[in-house]
């Protein structure tokens, strides 16, 4: 293990590191969220407004940590989220990540805007890790104004054997996030001296990157034999987003898609029950990371009455603010199935690759494992009914 990691006792830790590690831009990408970041905070804090109440005499001498999702087993609550251009952080940044989720027998799921192509994923994952980890590769889409290219990514989904689907329902308009916009890490980019000055500043990261920059692209979106350059990429992608979406671009991927279908970027409890209606297949209670809609309600806050809504019908996932095993225990404690990580696993990423999202997911899993020791609980499945989580302000 790198000295740096053995170091970083926690996720913060790791994001001090990335900050050393990243040009200033990329860190900001990263970390930044929309206007004044309110709900990026919120999502953290709102942590705060629960605890565990624990039962140590309940003997958890030994715990698992696994749990049944779509029909998979999977070694922990902790899933590995969408997040765009991870190819730029670390060289191969997206197959890097992946093989570190399937390493420890835990979902990726890989974003429409990632560097390299979904298929290019696929075949780099079947490679080290064989057939059976393609169930736990999920791929993430949106609803775009030309339908014939959500229905194409489906497809391509189809073909390359990823295991669900999830379709990202809050990113209709980009956000507001300015210090991308001060960055010149906007759509489309602006790339001056000032920020050829940042990226150079940083030369480990700069070496390390120095073969794969002007292969930086949207992998998904390239057409063959095109000259598109990134810039000209990144504003046809936000060209094609539609906030007009709605109930009936859901069906009709329902229609299309017939494995695990989730809907990320929910946080209404009628939306929930609606989503149930449609015949989807999870939820995932998530605002982006404040990355969107700034104002919009935590996650956690949010979770409660999506699960009263569903009521058990299908899996409420949940991201947003998660930086400790003992918020996957909250989460839990409050009725999710499982947690994503966007922001840990990238900084992880940019620390150390493969072996720094490793770390990440580690991390968490021994803080959950201690917390669930503590506490005085076996099972992953056993913390949601058990009152081990309760209310102490907000
Ligand atoms: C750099 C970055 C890029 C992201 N790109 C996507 C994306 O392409 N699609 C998507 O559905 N969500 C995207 N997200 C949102 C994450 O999937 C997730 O909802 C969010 O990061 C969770 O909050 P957390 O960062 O506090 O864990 C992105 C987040 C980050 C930080």
């Amino acid at each position: 293990m790198t000295t740096s990691l053995q170091r970083a006792y926690s996720v913060a830790a790791l994001r001090a590191l990335a900050q050393q590690a990243l040009p200033r831009p990329l860190f900001d990408f990263i970390d930044g969220a929309a206007e004044d970041e309110w709900t990026l905070r919120a999502n953290e804090s709102a942590f705060d407004d629960w605890a565990v109440l624990p039962r140590p005499l309940e003997g958890a001498a030994q715990r698992d940590l696994s749990l049944t999702l779509f029909g998979q087993r999977l070694a922990s609550p902790v899933l590995v989220g969408p997040t765009g251009l991870a190819g730029l952080f670390w060289p191969q940044g997206e197959i890097a990540t992946a093989r570190a989720a399937a390493e420890r027998g835990a979902v990726y799921c890989l974003s429409h805007g990632s560097v390299c192509t979904l298929e290019a994923l696929a075949q780099a994952v079947e490679r080290s890790h064989g057939a059976e980890q393609a169930a736990r590769r999920w791929m993430q889409v949106f609803i775009y104004k030309d339908r014939a290219f959500t229905r194409e990514l489906v497809d391509r989904a189809r073909q390359a054997g990823y295991g669900a689907v999830v379709v990202t329902i809050d990113n209709q308009l980009l956000g507001k996030r300015e210090r991308d916009l001060v960055n010149g890490f906007s759509s489309p980019p602006r790339f001056g001296p000032r920020q050829w000055l940042a990226f150079a500043s940083k030369f480990p990261w700069w070496w390390r990157m120095r073969g794969e920059l002007d292969r930086i692209t949207f992998g998904n979106y390239v057409r063959e034999n095109s000259r598109e350059t990134v810039a000209g990429l990144a504003g046809r992608m936000a060209s094609m987003l539609d906030p007009a979406m709605n109930w009936d671009d859901i069906a009709a991927v329902r229609r299309q898609w017939d494995g695990p279908l989730l809907i990320k970027g929910l946080l209404h409890p009628e939306d929930a029950r609606r989503a149930v209606q449609a015949g989807v297949d999870g939820v995932i209670v998530s605002n982006h990371g404040g990355r969107q809609l700034d104002g919009a309600l935590p996650s956690l806050r949010a979770l409660p009455g999506v699960v009263q809504a569903v009521d058990g019908r299908i899996p409420v996932l949940l991201d947003g603010g998660v930086r400790r095993g003992g918020d996957v225990f909250k989460a839990l404690g409050l009725g999710a199935t499982a947690v994503l990580i966007g922001r840990p696993h990238l900084w992880g990423l940019a620390v150390a690759g493969q072996e720094g999202v490793a770390h990440v997911l580690k991390t968490l899993d021994a803080e959950l494992d201690r917390v669930m020791g503590l506490a005085g609980v076996e099972a992953v499945t056993r913390i949601a009914p058990s009152g081990l989580v309760v209310r102490v302000q907000g």
